[in-house]
């Protein structure tokens, strides 16, 4: 059985297909996460998963539940991180996972023992008298995560666990869930913009974008499928259509991206292809600025299966907020 199982999910909102016919599984114990850019359809996915957005058609089920007529049997097997803070600033962290623990149904006798076990486990145990006012964006994701393990759910989702963190907590936030999988032995879900997130966590990755899934696999796999090695190439000057074409014909090149003024090789041999590059720059009399030879990384894949970068800038950030006070607003 799977620990999640999603069959041509769709989600619409009047015209805005958020969710696109999305079928995948996870399976017990795996890491899976969804990368995609702002509006992709990340959050709306999880919100279906955990009970709180009935789908417009398709089906989801958590741990072999269904999550339109077994609702309650998935909210007791998940928990559930959203994107934006839940936690009660003016009360202390102890005091909101109490809060918590309550509205979890957890036995009392019970309650006091598992917050301190998950205020240890996310080291925040000297913090949990102060009040959350007082926590830096890093403790309060922490406070967060914490509030979502107390029940010890079997599927835990994270929507955007580390989005607005600089990146070093971003890091320290990374350490923190692979403990969590590790002590718990739990699947989790989680929502990323971040290459690096997806890459460093996730045993699979799906890329979302318009609502649809590009493709689904290991970060691995999908950086060695795009060629084992990348060229970027920077011209000065000369005739590059000939040269992309005599480029074409060298054997173990792949793939060619341009992007600007830049070529994005993706070859099987790079330290073979870059002679025969300079070979052909001689030929043809073109020339080259710079080149340099890397590993490909989860933003090459990503270029490759949406035709786009992702962004993580301001721009997006803000568009976030106000996409977040708009939909607070509609609620
Ligand atoms: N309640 C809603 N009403 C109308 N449209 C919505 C609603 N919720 C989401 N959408 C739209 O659905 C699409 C997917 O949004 P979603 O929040 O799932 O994206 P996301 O991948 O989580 O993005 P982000 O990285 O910004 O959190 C967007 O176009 C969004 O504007
Ligand atoms: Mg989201």
């Amino acid at each position: 059985m799977y620990s999640i199982e999603t069959r041509s999910l769709t989600k619409s909102f009047g015209n805005v297909i958020a969710v696109n016919d999305v079928s995948f599984t996870v399976k017990e114990g795996e890491i899976f996460g969804f990368l995609g850019p702002n509006g992709a359809g990340k959050s709306t996915t999880m919100m279906i998963l955990t009970t709180l957005l009935k789908p417009t058609s398709g089906q989801a089920l958590i741990s072999g539940f269904d999550v339109m007529t077994n609702a309650k049997q998935v909210r007791e097997n998940i928990g559930y991180v959203q994107q934006e803070s839940t936690v009660d600033e003016y009360l202390t962290g102890r005091e909101n996972l109490l809060l918590q623990a309550k509205l979890n149904h957890i036995p009392k006798k019970e309650i006091n023992k598992r917050i301190d076990d998950v205020l240890e486990l996310i080291e925040l145990a000297d913090k949990q008298d102060q009040a959350v006012v007082t926590y830096s964006g890093g403790m309060r994701k922490r406070l967060d995560i914490a509030g979502g393990l107390l029940h010890r759910p079997k599927v835990l989702f994270l929507d955007e666990p580390t989005v607005g963190l600089d990146i070093q907590t971003r890091r320290k936030i990374w350490e923190y869930i692979k403990k969590i999988h590790s002590e718990f032995d739990m699947t989790i879900f989680l929502s990323t913009h971040y290459m690096e997130e997806a890459d460093n966590l996730c045993d699979r990755v799906g890329i979302i974008d318009g609502g649809k899934i590009r493709i689904i696999d290991s970060p691995a796999n999908m950086k060695n499928a795009m060629g084992n090695e990348v060229i970027s190439i920077v011209l000065d000057e000369g005739e590059r259509i000939s040269f992309l074409s005599e480029i074409k014909k060298i054997e173990s090149v792949k793939k060619i991206n341009k992007d600007g003024s830049k070529l994005i090789l993706f070859a099987s041999n790079g330290t073979e292809v870059i002679p025969k590059i300079f070979q052909i720059s001689s030929k043809l009399d073109v020339k080259i600025t710079s080149i340099s030879l890397t590993q490909p990384t989860l933003d090459d894949v990503f270029i490759s299966y949406t035709g786009h970068e992702i962004r993580d800038d301001d721009s997006g950030f803000n568009r976030k907020r106000e996409h977040a006070k708009m939909k607070r607003l509609r609620a």
